[in-house]
């Protein structure tokens, strides 16, 4: 993964459709959270966790003016990097966890929504984690303007937050996480292909 990075942060075209499309995820990523909540029963710490994630997304749509002043503008495919496995990364884990959790566990309504939440953002929390300090690393390596170092921050308090709200939710919480994470790799694997294939053709 850090080669794929090194390469698109080389490119500036590259670099802003890169920023646009963790943009694109954050927020839906963000959107995801607030669809999940409970509109009674909401705590503290989801609704910084979604507030949070909306400002990564803001953010990172802010960076790309340090690259080229208003080079995507919007989410369209053409000012994003692997548009179709991006739109479709949390969706997909979304929907293959609730499906898993709907046949092992016969949740439903508010508990198989707080479940999926609880799983779908551990999953993304781990990924974060990684991905996140290798872009990092190539912004320290070409002394770029831009840095994600506020992200980091925070994407480490998620994760821990997540890991909290699990164990309070299930005794079973780490089998129920190996799950989470094998569906995550492989949708993950998918995403890269698509980002080696388009960063390829430049
Ligand atoms: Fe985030
Ligand atoms: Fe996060």
């Amino acid at each position: 993964m850090q080669a794929l990075i090194d390469k698109i942060v080389a490119q500036p075209a590259l670099h802003s459709r890169w920023l646009n499309t963790l943009s694109m995820m954050e927020n839906a990523g963000a959107k995801k959270i607030k669809n999940c909540e409970d509109p009674i029963f909401v705590n503290e710490i989801i609704l910084k966790h979604a507030a949070e994630e909306a400002r990564h997304a803001y953010y990172l749509k802010k960076q790309i003016n340090k690259i080229e002043e208003k080079a995507c503008p919007t989410y369209e495919k053409r000012f994003l990097l692997a548009p179709n496995t991006s739109y479709n990364y949390l969706n997909m884990l979304d929907v293959k966890i609730c499906k898993y959790l709907k046949s092992n566990f016969g949740y439903t309504h508010h508990k198989l929504k707080y479940a999926a939440y609880l799983l779908v953002t551990y999953a993304i929390e781990v990924r974060a984690d990684e991905l996140y300090p290798i872009y990092q690393n190539s912004l320290n390596a070409t002394q770029s303007s831009v840095t994600v170092k506020s992200i980091i921050a925070e994407e480490k308090n998620h994760l821990e937050e997540m890991t909290n709200q699990l164990k309070e939710f299930s005794k079973d919480w780490e089998a129920l996480t190996q799950h989470a994470l094998k569906v995550e790799e492989e949708l993950f694997n998918l995403w890269q292909e698509e980002l080696e294939i388009e960063v390829a053709k430049k």
